[in-house]
């Protein structure tokens, strides 16, 4: 189902060529929802942007547009206003047909994209002998969002995890641990994740204080990269602690991602120096291989290197992605690559590409995109950080939700008087804390910092999970009062829009195909949360004004579809943010 803007635009699409002739098909409708009730449901500005290039006033722009206008179908009458807005109101027996059709849509009208594309989104990334942290939290709910978003408008999405798995700190932890803890290197369960974090904080230090370590380091990296057995079964082994760890995390977050680290592309590396050489980019500097950027300057107006290969001959991180970025789209052939990373990366990124497009690697049908995100931050806005002052373990963060989560449950069967099982009460602790974690991310525009606060993220009131979970259970609560299966509710039964509130949940029902490419097409998730949160605010008026189970039919039914949708469009929206519902809580 085209989305009622969608239609709309077209309308004006014809009157324009109607009222103005050929050279204006095309021309942006400038069609937004109307901002005030009054002014209607969609305002255009259209004659005012054309009034230039008719040398005409606005209004007798708009009033030929609206006689050319065919809009009967969908709306009344349309009307001029002010310096020559054309207000349109739709009909409700346009929205009773159309909230109609979405009924007996298990999609709700929102429609697959036209031209499905193979997508790539590289999120999550965290860093072998490292602890995962709020950064790489944050990659990973936005990351998962959008790649649930594009799954279901219908691409081939490719979730890629791109570990940092390679690299010399390998040779430098090997030899620490050859020292300290030699059987880490031979058994599979002599660490957890911890201790090879702090193993790995100690090697950082003896290898900046001691020259003779630096050297055993060294060799060990060379005897790694050359793929000694007992390196390589070493290195594996520490991969496989971390490893562990992560998926503990993505248990937790319900998280699917295809792990294909930084190691991968290792064996590709010399030759990307080679294209990059065989292309004339190449440059000498100090010993270090890189190509100059064009539009980069250093303070002194110099053009900025990206080094490629140190002079050492190792390669770094920026080298890699080359690699990767002409995998993907050479042998994976994804016709575009998303990039979630913290906003710190954002020069990185464009360093990348643009190199990548100089070098040929990425040919103009292929598009890139950093998404970034700004840093989660402690209450006060200073770094996030325990109250001993250390870094938050991902997964103590997140036990502390869920136990948030359970607390404020318990509170509430006491003060309800409610028996529930235990094995209730851990799953909607646990999707309430887990949810609470994912929406407070999420609703925030990603450009910004955000402020990290379980006080906030779990406040039923305000704009956040568990207010939506709520929203979803009472309707849900609405169907079990009577016994009634909103999956009987007759398909063809007439739907009558008639008081205010009604009239704007349905306006706002049809709306999700919009908001839906909307953020597909900006990456911005917190459109889509801003969206559920208002539809539950205007279910909430709806069921204030309207009664439902109360009414006589047909209203009874019409109200019930109503309720129906919107715990349909409710669920499936959150869905798509990786949030499940609950039936009750
Ligand atoms: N491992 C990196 C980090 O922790 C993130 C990797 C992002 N993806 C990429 N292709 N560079 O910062």
């Amino acid at each position: 189902m085209n989305s009622i803007i969608e239609q709309l635009n077209n309308r004006f699409g014809e009157a324009l060529i109607a009222a103005f002739g050929k050279e204006f098909a095309k021309i942006d409708s400038l069609l937004f929802p109307a901002s005030n009730p009054k002014f209607g449901d969609y305002q255009s500005n259209i004659a005012l942007s054309l009034a230039k290039q008719l040398g005409q006033q606005p209004r007798a722009i708009a009033q030929q547009l609206i006689e050319n206008l065919n809009v009967a179908d969908l709306c009344e009458k349309p009307e001029i206003a002010g310096a020559g807005f054309i207000n349109l109101t739709l009909k409700p027996s346009y929205l009773e047909t159309q909230i109609g059709k979405i009924q007996k849509d298990p999609r709700l009208g929102i429609e697959k994209a036209k031209y499905p594309q193979k997508e790539l989104v590289d999120f999550s990334s965290p860093n072998i002998a490292k602890e995962m942290h709020v950064g790489h939290l944050r990659s990973t709910i936005i990351g998962d969002c959008i790649a649930r978003i594009l799954e279901f408008r219908g691409h081939d999405v490719l979730r890629l995890n791109h570990i940092g798995d390679w690299g010399t700190q390998f040779g430098m932890l090997i030899a620490y641990l050859k020292e300290v803890c030699p059987e880490a290197l031979i058994t599979a369960d002599a660490l957890d994740l911890g201790d090879l974090v702090t193993f790995y904080k100690q090697a950082k230090i003896r290898f900046d204080e001691d020259e003779a370590f630096q050297e055993i380091a060294r060799k060990e990296v060379v005897k790694l990269q050359a793929g000694a057995e007992d390196s390589l079964r070493a290195w594996q082994l520490l991969c496989e602690q971390s490893r562990r760890e992560f998926q503990v995390i993505y248990d937790l977050l319900d998280i699917q991602i295809t792990e294909r680290g930084e190691s991968f592309y290792n064996p590709l590396l010399p030759g990307i120096v080679e294209d990059l050489d065989k292309q004339g980019l190449l440059v000498e500097d100090a010993g270090a291989k890189c190509v100059f950027l064009e539009g980069f300057t250093n303070k002194e107006g110099q053009p900025l290197p990206l080094i490629v290969q140190k002079s050492d001959g190792g390669y770094n991180y920026a080298t890699t992605d080359l690699a990767a970025l002409k995998y993907r789209v050479r042998q994976d052939n994804v016709q575009r690559i998303i990039y979630v990373t913290d906003v710190g990366q954002s020069n990185h990124f464009a360093q990348v590409f643009q190199v990548a497009k100089r070098a040929g690697f990425l040919p103009d049908n292929v598009k890139v995109v950093h998404v970034p995100f700004g840093l989660v931050l402690g209450e006060g806005g200073k770094k996030l950080k325990t109250r001993s002052g250390d870094t938050i373990k991902l997964k103590d963060l997140l036990d502390e939700a869920i136990a948030g989560a359970r607390k404020e449950l318990a509170q509430r069967l006491a003060d309800e008087n409610r028996q529930e099982t235990e094995e209730f009460i851990n799953n909607v602790s646990r999707v309430i804390g887990i949810s609470a974690v994912k929406y407070a991310d999420l609703s925030q525009n990603r450009n910004s910092n955000y402020i990290f606060s379980y006080a906030k993220m779990l406040d039923r009131k305000g704009n956040t999970a568990p207010y939506l979970l709520y929203a979803y259970a009472r309707v849900q609560s609405i169907s079990r009062k009577d016994n009634i299966n909103f999956e009987q509710l007759a398909g063809d039964a007439k739907i009558i829009l008639e008081h205010e509130t009604e009239l704007a949940l349905a306006k706002y029902l049809l709306q999700s195909t919009e908001i839906i490419s909307n953020v597909e097409r900006d990456l911005l998730p917190n459109r889509l949360c801003e969206y559920l949160y208002e539809l539950s605010q205007k279910f909430n008026k709806f069921y204030e004004f309207c009664p439902v189970l109360q009414s006589d039919e047909p209203a009874r039914t019409s109200r019930l579809i109503l309720c129906d949708l919107t715990a349909r469009t409710l669920k499936l929206g959150l869905s798509l943010l990786g949030i499940p519902v609950l039936e009750r809580m």
